[in-house]
Order: structure tokens, then C-alpha cells, then sequence
């Protein structure tokens, strides 16, 4: 839509996401909702909004859209795992079973297996794997995606891993923000110990993603069975002194994560499943984002990361769905959100923030995750009559439209 403009609509409701606090709890009072409204778009930004039928007179081309829909903006992952080869099924089978995740991963399964296939997938094999992991997001409304490495752990399999999600966002109209994980775990087959090998990927790997542009964030997973909050503090510094943005994956089965990144003041602290009132205060007090993972409790089986909570305290709540073979093979944010919600007793305002202005703000993304004039046109349409109606059918509702930077990729 490169240079013309447009007017998309009517919707029912357009559900703009402005002038809500970016942080703590949020009412319903809170939507800014448009009725009976039309959008105009211009090179793939945002123009205007209002009513459609006054745009309409304005002889403008117009898009029109069919029955009754309610546009959000484009909904956005801020945490994922998608770049993998393999399966996993034989894993969940175990955890059916009775199995824990832990007893898995020490007896060879788990991300180990997962590091294997990957290692063992092309270049190109993987790129391909994102891209029909990406559109069927894509379809899910999900127009902008974080994709982490951490399925190589070695610097060969690790660049791999960062170009094949490169070369997957050349291929895929979703946006994909790539994110560093090779510290998810210590490699069974590196010679030394964890510190070492850390001390091994700030010299050789970070150096590389930096000079070939590959990632701007680095993440970690502190966690029993992974990185001590001491290997992770000495990591995350030394990653932040390469430039980097640092986050983690905190407290999903052992505490200690938190307060690391309160004490280092990370973009983001992921998980948080086991955190305690102590760590929900010292998160919300600083600039930490929380990002909850409903996924991987579903995956699990495992209780759900404190999100009422967390608003309570003043928490910029985000929530993602950590899509990946292993903890968390259904990759449905919208199903996992709403799972939550009537859980943790999120308000609608609240869980649409966590996907989307909110999400944006853990990815440092300052043009998307709200419907507003200059933004990016990301957005989603859906079947229905009410924004309320979004979560009530608990992922039971696909979107029937969805643009990217303005243009129509799914009318689903
Ligand atoms: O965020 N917990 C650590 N990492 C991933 C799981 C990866 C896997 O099981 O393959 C997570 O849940
Ligand atoms: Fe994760």
C-alpha cells in the first residue's frame, strides 16, 4: 500500500489502546473505544481514525470489511521460542504420565533433545520451520514476534540459529525481534563449567551477534538445572557492557531470579511462577517489565505466575506465550491470555494491554501496541460485536482480518 491511502472499516468498535497507564491495574473505563469507526492509512502507518461514515464522504479508496468487527491492534508475542527442529511429544507423554520436567531433562530429554535436532537441522530447515510457526501466528492476529535462540549452545549452532530467525523475517510479514538465548543452558557436551562456558560466550558468540547485527537482547534462564543467579549477574553485566538489552527467565521453578533483575534492572523478567509478595514488590518497584507465561503452566500442569498481583503492585503486566516444543507446545496467546485472565481475574483492559501496548513496551518498540495516528498499521479484526467478547470465548475466535504495516496478509 506503498503511497496511496486507504480507509479500512466500518468496525463496530475500534479499541485504540491510547492514553492507558503503561503501568498497574486497569478497569474496562479505561478502553478508549471508537464506535461505528474507520481507520485511514497511508504507507503503511496509521493516518486518522473516526466515524467511517463521515470518512467515507471524503471519496477516499475504501476497504470495506464484511459483518460485524472489532478492530484491537495487531497483538504482540513478546516471548517465544519458535526457531526449533524436532518434536517433543514423546517429553509430554512422560509428563502425562507423571513425569516431572526436571526428571525429564537429567534422564536426556528436554531442551538437551531439543539442542540435538536442532543442531543437527539446516540453516534453511529452520528458517522454514519459523516462517509456518510466524504465519500461523500471523493468523492468530500476532503481527509482531520475539524469537529466541538457545537451541544451539555453541557459537556455530547459535549464529545458525540467529540468521535462520533473520532469514525467517525476510520471509514472513509478521515482525520477528530476535533475543539471544545462549545461556538457556549449560551444554552437556562443553568441557568446563557453567562459568566457564558463559565466560566462553561473552568472548566468542556476543561479540559476533554484535558486529553481524544479529540480536540486540540477551537473555538468560536462571533456574535449578540451569544458571545461578551469581553466573547470570556476571553474564547479564557483561552483556549490558556489550550493549546489549538483558533480560531473564526468572523464578519459574526456583526464586532468586527476581531479584537479581530488580537488583540489575533488566529490560524484562520472564516466568515468575514461583515468585513470592517480596519479589512481586521489588519488580513492580522498579523498571522491570513482568512478563507471565500462562503457556508453560498449561504445558506443565504447574500453577500460574501471580498476574493479579503483580497489576496490583504496579506491574506493567505483560504476557507471552513462550511458545516452544518442550514446556509450552501450544502457541495460542490468545487462548493462554484468556486462561489467565479468568484465573488471575485480569480485567479485559488489562490482558488486551498485556498483548499489545504493554508487550510492546517489553520489546522497546515505541510505533505499535496502540491504534494511534503515525503508528504502525498492525491490526486485528474479529468476529464479533464487543471487545468484551474477545476473551469470553476463552481462544475460540479467530480473527476474520488482519493488516501488516497497512496491508491486508490474512482476510482469514
Ligand atoms: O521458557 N524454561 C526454560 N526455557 C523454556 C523451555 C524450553 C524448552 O523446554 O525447550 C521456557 O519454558
Ligand atoms: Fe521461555
Amino acid at each position: 500500500m506503498r503511497g496511496d491511502r486507504k480507509l479500512i472499516g466500518p468496525f463496530v468498535q475500534l479499541v485504540t489502546m491510547d492514553h492507558m497507564p503503561l503501568r498497574g491495574p486497569l478497569s474496562d473505563n479505561d478502553l478508549e473505544i471508537i464506535p461505528e469507526a474507520g481507520i485511514i492509512l497511508k504507507d503503511g502507518r496509521i493516518e486518522l481514525l473516526g466515524r467511517y461514515a463521515e470518512m467515507r464522504n471524503t471519496g477516499i479508496s475504501v476497504e470495506e470489511v464484511a459483518g460485524d468487527v472489532v478492530v484491537v491492534p495487531g497483538l504482540i508475542d513478546a516471548h517465544t521460542h519458535i526457531c526449533w527442529a524436532g518434536s517433543r511429544a514423546e517429553d509430554y507423554a512422560e509428563r502425562l504420565s507423571g513425569k516431572s520436567y526436571r526428571e525429564i531433562a537429567e534422564a536426556g530429554g528436554g531442551i538437551w533433545s531439543t539442542i540435538l535436532n536442532t543442531r543437527k537441522a539446516t540453516s534453511g530447515e529452520l528458517t522454514e520451520h519459523t516462517v509456518q510457526r510466524a504465519e500461523q501466528m500471523m493468523r492468530q492476529g500476532i503481527t509482531t514476534i520475539e524469537v529466541k535462540s538457545g537451541y544451539g549452545l555453541d557459537v556455530i549452532h547459535e549464529l545458525k540459529i540467529l540468521k535462520s530467525i533473520r532469514d525467517a523475517n525476510e520471509r514472513t510479514t509478521a515482525d520477528l525481534i530476535p533475543t539471544c538465548l545462549a545461556a538457556h543452558i549449560k551444554p552437556h557436551d562443553f568441557n568446563g563449567s557453567s562459568l566457564q562456558y558463559l565466560e566462553m560466550i561473552v568472548e566468542e558468540l556476543l561479540p559476533e551477534v554484535r558486529t553481524r547485527n544479529l540480536s540486540k537482547r540477551v537473555d538468560i534462564y536462571v533456574d535449578i538445572n540451569a544458571f545461578t543467579v551469581d553466573e547470570a549477574r556476571y553474564y547479564l553485566t557483561e552483556a549490558r557492557n556489550q550493549g546489549f538489552d538483558i533480560l531473564m527467565h526468572a523464578d519459574q521453578f526456583t526464586k532468586g531470579g527476581t531479584r537479581l533483575a530488580a537488583e540489575l534492572g533488566v529490560l524484562s523478567a520472564d516466568h515468575l511462577e514461583v515468585s513470592g509478595d517480596e519479589d512481586i514488590t521489588q519488580i513492580a518497584g522498579g523498571s522491570v517489565i513482568p512478563v507471565v507465561l500462562p503457556g508453560a503452566s498449561l504445558g506443565l500442569g504447574t500453577g500460574f505466575a501471580p498476574a493479579r498481583k503483580l497489576l496490583n503492585a504496579g506491574a506493567p503486566l505483560v504476557v507471552a506465550s513462550d511458545w516452544n516444543p518442550g514446556s509450552a507446545p501450544m502457541g495460542n496467546l490468545l487462548l493462554q491470555a484468556s486462561i489467565l485472565g479468568i484465573y488471575e481475574k485480569m480485567t479485559v483492559a488489562e490482558t488486551l494491554a498485556s498483548i499489545t501496548c504493554r508487550a510492546a513496551a517489553a520489546l522497546k518498540l515505541s510505533d505499535r501496541g496502540i491504534i494511534r495516528t503515525g503508528f504502525e498499521a498492525d491490526l486485528v479484526a474479529y468476529p464479533c460485536k464487543s471487545v468484551k467478547e474477545l476473551f469470553y470465548y476463552q481462544g475460540n475466535i479467530s480473527p476474520v482480518y488482519v493488516w501488516k504495516k497497512g496491508l491486508q496478509v490474512c482476510s482469514c
